[in-house]
């Protein structure tokens, strides 16, 4: 039976780091209270005004197709996860799609937050294996820095994010002993409110006022300790329900590479799991949050230190805003 093998992975992140010392001289926080919190060491921010989430897609497409062996135009389809598209439409599928000279391949965009990037896993798996698309670009790429309170108020949403782009090139292999051997993906819209951007918004005329901009509804809005507690509990559930129905221990897996929300989170997870330190993957000390990018940006960085090798068995747990969360249980 035909499976979906990851062929090549890239990311891309700014040049600009903005440390927990840079965010202290703009408002109440401290460094200390940061890494404590969340794990969290430094970001990368654009470097200028123009650099949309397609700008950064493009780096790590780049990148992706280098490792894959694949020329850029033999990409078939496109699927594009992010929460802050470069413009509200058309997606940011579109954008890159046109930078890559890959006119009339579709292009999809996915609105699932933090779990985008196993939600797109999931189509693309089924795109490929029944015949539709050979050569899928999947994409996870955010610019939250634009859309930050650097203030007192914002301070806790704000340490936690950064921008950044990673993407996978997926297509079909005979080899049984690789691929994309299953995704669940999971979304609960009694939480929407708890970890949401209000405006601007096509339920309120006019979308957007000053009033919004004042009030700050432009900003997104967490209920931190509320999102803390689903988190802990929905990405043990639904990673032990993926190993249970394929038959794998938590002892087989080689690799755990979680979103990158909070260290403390994935801490709290592996530790619920009985999974070794050694086996997870962080780079939030590096990047923060990096939402849609932040489970590939993790595997591809993985992968190019030589962490992640053919043949491992790597298990792949998000939760995020909606709230959605999954896991990928995939074999490089
Ligand atoms: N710097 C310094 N102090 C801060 C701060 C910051 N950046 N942000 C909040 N605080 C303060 C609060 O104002 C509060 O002060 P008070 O006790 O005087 O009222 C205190 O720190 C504790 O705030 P609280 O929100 O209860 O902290 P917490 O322990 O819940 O940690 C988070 C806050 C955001 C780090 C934590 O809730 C979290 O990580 N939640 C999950 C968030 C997440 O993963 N989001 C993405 C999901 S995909």
């Amino acid at each position: 039976m035909t499976r979906t093998a990851i062929l090549g992975m890239g990311h891309y992140v700014p040049s600009k780091v903005v440390t927990n010392d840079d965010l202290a001289k703009m408002f109440d926080t401290s460094d200390e209270w940061i890494q404590q919190r969340t794990g969290i060491k430094e970001r990368r921010y654009i470097e200028k005004s123009g650099i949309g989430a397609s700008d950064l897609a493009l780096h790590a497409t780049k990148m992706a197709c280098e490792n894959a062996g694949v020329e850029v135009l033999e990409i078939d389809a496109i699927i594009f996860a992010t929460l802050s598209p470069d413009h509200n439409f058309p997606g940011s599928g579109c954008f890159l799609g046109d930078k890559l000279g890959l006119g009339g391949v579709p292009a999809l965009d996915v609105r699932n937050q933090c779990s985008g990037f196993l939600y797109g896993l999931q189509i693309a798996d089924a795109w490929v294996r029944c015949g539709m698309y050979k050569r899928v670009l999947l994409v996870g790429a955010e610019v939250h820095s634009t859309a930050l309170d650097f203030s007192d108020e914002g301070r806790d949403v704000t340490v936690i994010f950064g921008d950044g782009a990673a993407c996978a090139i997926l297509g079909p292999t005979d080899d049984e002993d690789q691929g994309i051997i299953d995704v669940e993906v999971h979304a609960d819209g009694s939480g929407a409110k708890e970890l949401w951007l209000e405006a601007p918004a096509s339920a309120y005329e006019p979308r957007l006022t000053h009033e919004m901009i004042d009030n700050k509804s432009v900003y997104p809005q967490m209920n931190g300790r509320h999102v803390f507690r689903w988190a802990t509990a929905k990405m043990p559930e639904v990673s032990l329900s993926v190993l249970e129905r394929n038959g794998v221990t938590v002892e087989d897996l080689d690799l755990v590479v979680p979103h990158q929300a909070n260290k403390r989170i994935n801490e709290f997870v592996s530790q619920k799991m009985s999974i070794p330190p050694e086996k997870v993957v962080h780079n939030i000390q590096k990047y923060g949050n990096t939402t849609a990018a932040s489970i590939p940006l993790a595997l591809s960085e993985a992968i190019q230190e030589g962490r992640a090798k053919k043949g491992d068995l790597v298990l792949m747990p998000a939760f995020g805003s909606g709230f959605t969360w999954g896991a990928a249980l995939v074999r490089l």
